[in-house]
């Protein structure tokens, strides 16, 4: 199974002026293959996770996740199709913060429909993958950062899917937490042969993944 870009550009509007955030972007990333891309400060890494996730649409060209186009997908047909193969770790955790540790890990399952209490359980397997058992019920704001981000890998990781795509996930880390979500993902890609595609403004980070592409000027390219 493959995610593959073609030809992605994206603009965005803003009254007579428009901003050519990314031009003409292509790559594909097979099960089980990892890439990172860096580049700087708004230079459209976010933008590109978002179209590769189907959380927002390119302006050109097409992002297909196995045999669907996601600009071919209705709304509903798209969420499923997020839901059964890509998992996605936002730049900024995102938890809801009105559920515990637990409830946010299991909450894709309880939106795909699994009982309560099998959602439950498999939530609680992953609080001890992620070796955070001891915090099933605390809320997002009373963990650290790391340990945010630590169940929001789990939470990406319940559904098993195909592709993770995660935007800076170490980017609000001192260095050596940064390293432990990074050996963290590391194993899960291993152990799931799930595809990895991070963003990271760490160079000696993005070196741990099979390739790296610098994203510059609207371009992606492959870093010799
Ligand atoms: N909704 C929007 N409307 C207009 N411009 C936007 C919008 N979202 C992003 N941009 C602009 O697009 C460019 C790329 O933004 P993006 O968030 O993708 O950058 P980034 O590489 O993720 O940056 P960072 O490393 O700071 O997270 C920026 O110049 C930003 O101001
Ligand atoms: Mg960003």
């Amino acid at each position: 199974m493959h995610l593959t870009c073609q030809h992605i550009s994206k603009s965005y509007h803003d009254g007579d002026d428009s901003i050519h955030v990314l031009q003409d972007i292509n790559f594909e990333v097979a099960a089980g293959q990892s890439m990172a891309i860096v580049g700087s400060s708004g230079s459209g890494k976010s933008t590109l996770m978002h179209i590769l996730g189907g959380l927002s649409s390119p302006t050109s060209g097409s992002v297909c996740v196995g045999e669907h186009n996601l600009a071919d997908l209705s709304d509903d047909e798209l969420a499923k199709v997020r839901n059964q193969y890509i998992g996605f770790v936002y730049q900024f955790h995102h938890l809801l913060p009105e559920f515990t540790a637990l409830e946010n890990i299991a909450m894709p399952l309880l939106i795909r429909g699994v009982a309560r209490h099998q959602a439950m359980q498999e939530a609680q397997q992953w609080l001890c993958q992620i070796r955070l058992e001891d915090r099933a019920e605390h809320f997002p704001a009373q963990l650290s950062g790391g340990e945010r981000q630590r169940i929001a890998i789990a939470r990406a990781m319940i559904t098993k899917p195909a592709f993770l795509l995660a935007d800076e996930p170490t980017g609000n880390l001192d260095e050596s937490n940064g390293q432990v979500i990074f050996e963290l993902l590391l194993e899960l890609q291993f152990s799931h042969q799930t595809a990895l595609i991070i963003v990271t403004h760490d160079m000696n980070l993005a070196k741990s993944l099979e390739r790296q592409y610098i994203l510059q000027h609207g371009q992606l390219t492959l870093c010799p």
